[in-house]
């Protein structure tokens, strides 16, 4: 049975906050709000039933936190953090459907999962696997790839750099 049946909203918080060691599922307390883990224990409980523009409209709130963060428009970016990048896949709950091996495990793999990306020649099957691509597919991502199963997350332009600087990463 699935976990989100078989657990309330308390437990879900609990294992959230601690981990499962036996599921080898991490332990998120240092890396999210005590704000964030609810919203993670409220995500987990609707999961299996969401599609795409749902989830996109439930990941809103974080998303209009990062906007609210990123430079005036006309500013200059920051230069792209692969660390940044890498609390942004928590942010906007990409691991939610994505796993990376040795860092986030997802249940259930909704996406195909993203280690070794950044030797990979194409994103999605659709675009070369450039830095300027992988902005694109993470802002635009159903303009890039119409009806694709991975919502468009309204990535801020800073953190879509930041993202694409952590993928390039992953060997
Ligand atoms: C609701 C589930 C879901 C969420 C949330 C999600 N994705 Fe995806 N992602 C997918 C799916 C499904 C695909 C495959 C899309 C396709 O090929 O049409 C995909 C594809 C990708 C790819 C291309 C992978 C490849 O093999 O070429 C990257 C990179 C990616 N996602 C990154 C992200 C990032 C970063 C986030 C968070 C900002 C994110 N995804 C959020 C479901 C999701």
């Amino acid at each position: 049975m699935d976990a989100t049946q078989r657990w309330n909203a308390r437990e879900l918080y609990w294992i959230t906050r601690n981990g499962l060691k036996m599921t080898g599922m991490p332990a998120w307390e240092h890396h999210l709000s005590q704000d964030d883990l609810w919203a993670v224990v409220a995500f987990v409980r609707k999961m299996p039933k969401l599609t795409p523009a749902e989830f996109a409209e439930m990941v809103r709130a974080p998303v209009s936190r990062a906007e609210s963060c990123e430079p005036q428009s006309g500013a200059a970016l920051l230069d792209a953090d692969p660390m940044r990048g890498k609390r942004a896949l928590y942010a906007y709950a990409c691991i939610a459907c994505h796993t990376i091996a040795g860092t986030v495990q997802s249940n259930p793999q909704v996406g195909p999962p993203l280690d070794g990306m950044g030797r990979r020649t194409r994103i999605a099957g659709v675009l070369d696997n450039t830095n300027d691509n992988m902005v694109r597919w993470l802002r635009e991502t159903d303009a890039v790839k119409h009806g694709t199963a991975m919502p468009t997350m309204g990535v801020s332009e800073q953190d879509a750099h930041d993202i694409a600087a952590y993928l390039a990463t992953l060997r």
